[in-house]
């Protein structure tokens, strides 16, 4: 079978360099994405104090319990921007004239399906591109977006968020959608880099929704990330589930404790994994280990909680100009929508 041609959503200069390896479904050529993470957890275990980049978490199981995440009473992060979103789409589109939505990290799009509906009543043909590294979510957004909306050209980008936006052609109209406050998972080096190179990626007619959670009192905040069941603190530990898969580590998910607060200093949550007992780590394929002491800390995750004024001006230093603020009636949750300053 021959390769199917990139499709005209890919700048001219890098039309080539995807191939399909899934009909609908877009690979780099060349790109390993698998050789990333054992590079990055190798590097941050041995910081000081010692972290974990985010995408870790996001194995099969850890997928999983994201989406169980989703439902907790305690989370009211997923409900609150979906009822933003479902009151306001209408006027989300009207305001971002495009004729392709980009989402960034879409999982299984369950919030976009709003967004959408409304591009395809305003404007009919719509193309949709979520970028994603899993491919099997890419193919479940696939197959309810295609059923659901069967006017829309869908085209999945298999990718890490700023190689799936770069190839974007600038010339397209395009709105960037960013949501469930993933720029809070950014920490202080992430979250400049992201924006400087989306917004060096997005042309003159570009858009960008994001979706940012809010300070708000600390139970609140800390409940939600510390949920009566436990689930959070399973997503959590099923990260060294899967270092220990990645490079045949000897992590005891039964010696590891789960402790998370709200620092007010840098107004984030912070999720870490504690030794329960001293622990002699080893990764068998990467020969390398350390020893983990008893009570000592690994920083997992973060999640940022955000002032949308603040966000406004900041984003401004990346130019990006603020359109419109969208918020529930608790003001918990922003949806913030920026245009490229030309
Ligand atoms: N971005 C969301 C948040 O910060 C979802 C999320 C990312 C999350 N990592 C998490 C939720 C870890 C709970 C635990 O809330």
């Amino acid at each position: 079978m021959t390769q199917p041609t990139a499709p005209d959503i890919f700048a001219a200069d890098q039309r080539s360099r995807w191939l399909s390896d899934h009909p609908g479904i877009w690979s780099r050529q060349g790109a390993d994405l698998d050789a990333i993470p054992t590079l990055s957890i190798l590097t941050t275990l041995w910081d000081q104090p010692r972290w974990l980049e985010a995408y870790h978490l996001y194995d099969e199981l850890g997928s999983e319990l994201f989406e169980a995440i989703c439902d907790l009473p305690e989370y009211y992060l997923t409900r609150t921007e979906n009822s933003i979103l479902e009151a306001n789409a209408k006027n989300i589109i009207a305001a971002a004239p495009v004729e392709c939505i980009v989402e960034l990290g879409a999982g299984y799009s369950k919030k976009t399906v709003h967004l959408l509906s409304e591009q395809v009543r305003q404007r009919g043909l719509c193309i949709f591109a979520p970028i994603d590294v899993s491919v099997a979510g890419l193919l479940a957004s696939k197959a309810s977006v295609q059923k659901d909306f069967p006017q829309l050209e869908f085209h999945g980008i298999h990718a890490r968020y700023e190689d799936g936006f770069s190839a974007i052609e600038k010339s397209l109209p395009t709105l960037f959608v960013f949501l469930g406050s993933t720029i809070g998972n950014f920490n202080q080096t992430e979250f400049p880099r992201f924006f400087r190179a989306l917004s060096a990626a997005m042309g003159p007619n570009d858009y960008l929704l994001l979706g940012a959670d809010r300070v708000k009192p600390v139970k609140l905040l800390e409940d939600a990330y510390n949920d009566s069941r436990g689930i959070t603190a399973e997503f959590i530990l099923n990260v060294f589930r899967n270092i220990n898969r990645l490079l045949g580590g000897n992590f005891d998910l039964n010696q590891i404790g789960y402790h998370s607060w709200f620092n007010p200093h840098w107004q984030q949550i912070e999720m870490y994994a504690v030794a329960s007992t001293a622990q002699e780590i080893y990764f068998r394929d990467a020969n390398a280990g350390f020893q983990w002491r008893h009570d000592e800390k690994i920083l997992v995750e973060i999640s940022r909680k955000f002032e949308p004024n603040r966000l406004q001006e900041q984003l401004g230093f990346f130019g990006l100009t603020p359109v419109e603020h969208f918020t529930d009636p608790n003001e918990w949750f922003s949806v913030l929508l920026f245009r490229k300053q030309n």
